[in-house]
């Protein structure tokens, strides 16, 4: 997969030759090209901002270097268009499933901004043309686009084959599809079986392989209503089986009328 990112902080992505992604780069797996928007710029200030129209607090990322600066990147590939991905907190959502479909693109460029975005007309110009994704990594408001990067390229990198050690690593992930959709993953443990007076589950160690997924299963549904009952409320009552539903029950959820869980009255909130 190529990845190219155009940033005012290129040294920002340096963390990108760290660890599982530097590694993915070395093996090849990954060509992931940095380039500095400033490079794009023509006046003596390298200027890349500018007060908004219309008026209001912050300054707007002037479209001129932004339009050159995707040029010359799209100019560079071989043939396939990218999926340009624009992060930025009024975006879609970057979830897991969202994780996936990128890891299928054969090439992504990124445009993490700064201040207060980038003028409008750079997304419509390109997205008339192109596929172009404004996305969010979360409700919060962070100073630019690069940390966003950060995290969506991990994510994505880690989906890619050839790239996690163990194919089988992020079967269990929180939020991956198949029989724990929909759920986070729950706790693990390691040797040794007694650390500080406190021993691993039994269940764990019993090579009881039945009871073992039961176990993390019931494990999961714990945490998923204790941390994210919005998931456990968004879940299909008719995808779980006879243990699941025991397990919620337990933990005070029953699916309601409407098909869908709800808390079981009468049950005082912890
Ligand atoms: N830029 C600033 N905040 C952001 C967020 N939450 N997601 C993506 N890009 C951003």
């Amino acid at each position: 997969m190529r990845l190219d990112i155009v940033t005012i902080f290129p040294e920002y992505l340096e963390p990108l030759n760290v660890s599982l992604v530097g590694k993915a780069r070395a093996a090849g797996r990954l060509d992931v090209r940095v380039h500095d928007l400033r490079a794009f710029t023509h006046d003596r200030h390298h200027t890349v901002d500018d007060t908004p129209y219309g008026g209001g607090p912050g300054m707007v990322m002037k479209p001129e270097p932004w339009g050159e600066a995707l040029d010359a990147v799209l100019a560079s590939g071989a043939g396939d268009d990218p999926v340009i991905v624009v992060p930025t907190p009024s975006g879609r959502p970057f979830t897991q499933e969202l994780a996936q479909e990128l890891s299928a693109a054969r090439w992504l460029v990124f445009t993490p901004a700064r201040y207060e975005g980038i003028d409008r007309r750079v997304i419509e110009e390109y997205g008339a043309r192109l596929d172009v994704r404004e996305v969010s990594i979360g409700d919060y408001v962070l100073a630019g686009g690069e940390a966003p990067v950060l995290v969506m390229v991990e994510a994505i990198a880690r989906l890619l084959p050839g790239v996690l050690g163990n194919a089988d690593s992020h079967r269990d992930d929180s939020f991956a599809p198949g029989a724990m959709a929909g759920l986070l993953e729950g706790p693990v443990h390691t040797k040794p079986p007694e650390w500080r007076g406190r021993t691993v589950p039994e269940v764990l160690i019993s090579g009881h392989h039945g009871r073992i997924a039961r176990w993390r299963r019931d494990e999961a549904l714990r945490r998923t209503a204790a941390n994210r009952p919005d998931l456990i409320e968004r879940c299909d009552p008719a995808a779980l089986d006879r243990h699941d539903l025991a397990t919620l029950a337990e933990l005070g959820w029953e699916p309601g009328e409407d098909g869908r869980f709800g808390r079981a009255s009468g049950r005082v909130e912890e």
